[in-house]
């Protein structure tokens, strides 16, 4: 943990804490839309390069922060750097999307290692280090892993075609194979995110992308009960961790969510309803989201009035400013300083 003196506004809502001024960050703010990140993506030639590049991933991770002066730094990696460090073969190829060498049969499956190897994954722990410290004590670091089930989809598909289906097939003709490839995805995840949290991370996000697509009695299976596993791991080693879980698109099960998986925060997509979220998970936990990405890339009086409606939902009750996904690479700006100082200008 970081020895701020005070804690950061984002690290106060976490421990639920209303601030009059909610703290903002972006999923995916290191990215493409800005000149600085595709200038060092270019120098660092492959984009795993640049995850694996401790002084590289360092620059992009503080790039936002000191463009924008955002409350939280988020960790320069992937989620698939979890499947690479299990063995399997992760690249990403411009315009293609990350392609891997698929888990497809029972043997592959049973066959990865029991045990995430953590000196795979050792410059992402020097990254968290140098990062926290050149940021100030009031900006949050963030690290993050991808949930069980969104990396199963990418472990079993190979490719990033946004096709679920054979995870799925998968799931339902071999639920015994399945669940074992769950399994190996819990305890990896809990090694992986207490090794950020003694490197020096403020609290983490676990990204669940892909739970939006599961009928609710996969949804339980898959996502629910594995970051319940996950929260329980890691408060277990890591008492004091602060945890956010992105269930992407679970729109009417959230409230199930928060009620089984002890998160700190929970973060909405741009799809749920706005009443329905504050009266029901709210209530119950701080939240954080939920800008259509979209909004952002249009600007004008579209994005003010959409910025305001968040603020308008969430910000009487422990609230953080994010978008409902990342930002995406045809974001102008100018557009982002606007909703920023919109978000800055409110004052509860
Ligand atoms: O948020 C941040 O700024 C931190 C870095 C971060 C990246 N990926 C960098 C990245 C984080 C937190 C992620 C998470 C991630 N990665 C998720 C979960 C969140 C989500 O977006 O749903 C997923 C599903 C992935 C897997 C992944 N990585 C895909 C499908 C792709 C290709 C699509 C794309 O946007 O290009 C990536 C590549 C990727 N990860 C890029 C970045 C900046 C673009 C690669 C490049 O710059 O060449």
């Amino acid at each position: 943990m970081s020895s701020a003196a005070r804690p950061s506004a984002l690290s106060q809502v976490l421990s639920g804490q209303w601030q009059p001024s909610p703290p903002i960050w972006m999923m995916r703010q290191a990215g493409r839309y800005l000149p600085e990140y595709r200038e060092i993506r270019e120098r660092a030639g492959s984009f795993l390069k640049l995850c694996l590049t401790p002084d590289l991933a360092t620059e992009v991770t503080l790039q936002p922060i000191r463009r924008f002066g955002l409350d939280a730094a988020i960790l320069f990696s992937d989620i698939l750097v979890v499947p690479m460090a299990l063995g399997q073969t992760v690249s990403f190829n411009a315009g293609e999307g990350p392609q891997l060498s698929p888990l497809m049969d029972h043997d592959a499956i049973l066959r990865l290692p029991r045990q995430l190897d953590l000196n795979a994954l050792a410059p992402i722990f020097e990254t968290i280090r140098l990062v926290r410290k050149a940021l100030p004590s009031s900006v949050a670091l963030l690290g993050f892993c991808g949930a069980p089930w969104t990396l199963a989809t990418y472990m079993v598909a190979g490719a990033s075609t946004g096709d679920h289906a054979p995870a799925r097939l998968l799931a339902y003709r071999e639920r015994q194979v399945f669940a074992s490839l769950i399994d190996v995805l819990v305890d990896a995840s809990i090694d992986y995110l207490v090794a950020q949290f003694k490197a020096g991370v403020d609290a983490v996000q676990i990204f669940d992308s892909w739970a939006g697509i599961l009928p609710p009695h996969q949804f339980q299976c898959w996502c629910i009960e594995p970051a319940a596993r996950i929260l329980a791991g890691v408060k277990a080693r890591v008492p004091d961790a602060k945890i956010i879980g992105f269930p992407r698109g679970a729109g009417t099960m959230l409230p199930t969510y928060v009620e089984q998986v002890a998160v700190d925060a929970v973060g909405l997509d741009w799809t749920i309803d706005l009443a329905f979220a504050r009266d029901h998970i709210q209530s119950r936990r701080p939240i954080q989201g939920n800008l259509d990405p979209l909004v952002l890339v249009a600007g004008g009086d579209a994005l003010d009035q959409s910025v305001d409606v968040v603020l308008d939902a969430f910000a009487a009750r422990p609230f953080i400013f994010n978008l409902g996904h990342g930002i995406l690479p045809e974001t102008p700006i100018a557009n982002v300083e606007r909703m920023i100082a919109r978000v800055r200008g409110h004052c509860g």
